[in-house]
């Protein structure tokens, strides 16, 4: 069964922004883009850097510690130094919340 959990307020992430999300113990990253919204690990896979004050390009997020880049809607690493996929997690929107489904 799918574990859908309460994140934030839609309202609380920028238009082409993320905001990190700690739950668990564990970082997630939450991208508002032109696309929608969109949830991955909140840590960069190369160096397990906060991808937090990365830059949002369309779907794109990236890393602000060496500049690789990710799909956010796939994970798919994009660009070196970064080689190996981030995470992705499935999003609802409902009643102004973001939830994340988290395994
Ligand atoms: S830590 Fe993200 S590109 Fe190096």
């Amino acid at each position: 069964m799918t574990n859908w959990v309460r994140a934030c307020a839609t309202d609380a992430i920028d238009a082409e922004d993320l905001i990190m999300w700690e739950h668990d113990g564990r970082s997630f990253a939450i991208y508002n883009t032109d696309q929608g919204f969109f949830a991955t690990d909140g840590l960069c896979t190369h160096q397990h850097y906060p991808l937090e004050d990365g830059i949002v390009i369309g779907t794109v997020i990236e890393c602000p510690l060496h500049g690789g880049r990710f799909e956010v809607t796939t994970g798919e690493a994009l660009s070196a130094p970064v080689c190996e996929d981030l995470k992705t997690y499935p999003v609802k929107i409902e009643g102004g919340s973001v939830y994340l489904a988290i395994d």
